[in-house]
């Protein structure tokens, strides 16, 4: 199939995902993972927010010396010291591009900032105007939309596009909108503000409620053409959109979901296993597409099914995604096939009345323990030399 629109691909691992407990980079690490995100073929990687601390600051000047392909972000808010800061850190980036925000709920506005609507719509335009001095690529996110007034958003963005941004981010940034609510605000978004400009509409989704990948869908869907996301979805309190589910959902879902993009979906999963190694903690082991269990099978109908053809269980490939191979993991629940199967990769040949056999004595072993090693397989088998050895 052949898709004409690309969705961009904006990783934030290395700043939202970064600033979440448990999940600080050494620098050196930032700039490991900056490697692998290119070689993973995302199109923007977030850096860092510059004006933050001196480590944030550092961080987005490495990065930008180090990535060849991919855009470097830095943020800021909508403060021209705050512009200035993230500019002079971007300054060596073949590709900058500075991302500005300011809240636009009124919860935000009245206990967090201290400002009125109209102050906002100055400080977007003073921000955004002093950005466009220093990158041709300007962000702006409106923090909060999806519980700010739909039409001050449209009045903000419009401001934005006015004064030169060529993105504007819909942030769910608690993780509150439904898929269908946020469509309708994209779609708004589009109708509005966007038209025909040449502006992106990008969407930036937390996953408080568990819906950060499926509101990221449905507003791919209504019109926005950027996803923020970070790889094993960490991020500020649930986390954000996982980049890997959404990247999986677009490709196993292309007959639904019919754009590209430019991830190499097999360094999935090596790079979320870079990533738990350099954080304090991994992804649970039922986690959609790296965690340990995605391609595990144990019930004893599945294996059966999965090894007379992976289709049956599988949406997609191990392999597809970076996985080695996919795991038939053997206990109680586990089937004749699976039993056999594994002799078979281990090198034994048995036929079967002897599978029959060394099945009752499997049944009996799991019943009475929780995991069964190779170690176990070869003990209650009958003697016998490995095919590969007596070859
Ligand atoms: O969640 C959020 O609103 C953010 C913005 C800064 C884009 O991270
Ligand atoms: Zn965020």
């Amino acid at each position: 199939m052949t898709h004409s629109e690309q969705i961009a691909i904006f990783d934030t691992t290395l700043r939202d995902g970064e600033q979440s407990p448990g999940c600080s980079m050494y620098l050196e690490e930032k700039i490991e993972m900056a490697r692998q995100l290119e070689r993973l073929g995302v199109n923007v990687i977030e850096a860092g927010f510059p004006v933050a601390s001196d480590g944030d600051f550092r961080a987005v000047q490495a990065v930008s010396e180090e990535c060849k392909s991919a855009t470097v972000a830095a943020l800021c808010r909508t403060i021209v010291e705050d512009v200035y800061r993230a500019a002079e850190a971007l300054r060596k980036a073949r590709k900058p591009r500075i991302h500005t925000f300011v809240a636009t709920s009124d919860i935000h506005l009245e206990y967090k900032l201290k400002k009125t609507r109209a102050e906002v719509l100055r400080m977007t335009k003073t921000a955004i105007r002093a950005a466009r001095n220093f990158a041709d690529e300007v962000e702006f996110s409106a923090e909060d939309a999806t519980r700010s007034d739909i039409d001050y958003i449209c009045e903000v963005f419009d401001t934005a596009v006015d004064a030169g941004a060529t993105v504007l981010n819909i942030p769910d940034t608690v993780g509150y909108t439904l898929p269908t609510e946020f469509a309708h605000l994209v779609e708004t978004v589009k109708k509005k503000v966007v038209g025909d400009k040449p502006v992106t509409i990008s969407v930036h989704c937390h996953n408080d409620l568990g819906l950060a990948v499926a509101n990221s869908l449905a507003a791919i869907t209504a019109g926005a053409r950027q996803v923020e996301c970070t790889v094993n979805g960490i991020g500020e309190r649930a986390g954000n959109a996982s980049l890997e589910e959404l990247v999986m959902a677009c490709a196993v879902r292309a007959d639904k979901i019919p754009y590209f993009n430019t991830i190499d979906t097999t360094q999935l999963y090596p790079t979320s296993q870079l990533l738990s190694s350099i954080i304090s903690f991994g992804v649970q082991p039922n986690k959609a597409i790296v965690g340990r269990n995605a391609f595990a099978h144990e019930a004893g109908i599945h294996q059966h099914g999965v090894l007379s053809n992976p289709l049956c269980y599988e949406i997609m490939t191990p392999e597809s995604v970076g996985v080695p191979s996919n795991d038939i993991v053997l206990g109680k629940h586990s089937g004749r096939h699976a039993l056999h199967s594994r002799y078979e990769e281990m090198g034994y040949q048995f036929d079967s009345n002897e599978i029959t056999e060394i099945y009752s004595k499997f049944v009996a072993l799991a019943d009475r323990k929780k995991n069964i090693y190779d170690q176990d397989l070869l003990a209650i088998m009958p003697s016998r030399v490995p095919a590969a050895v007596a070859a």
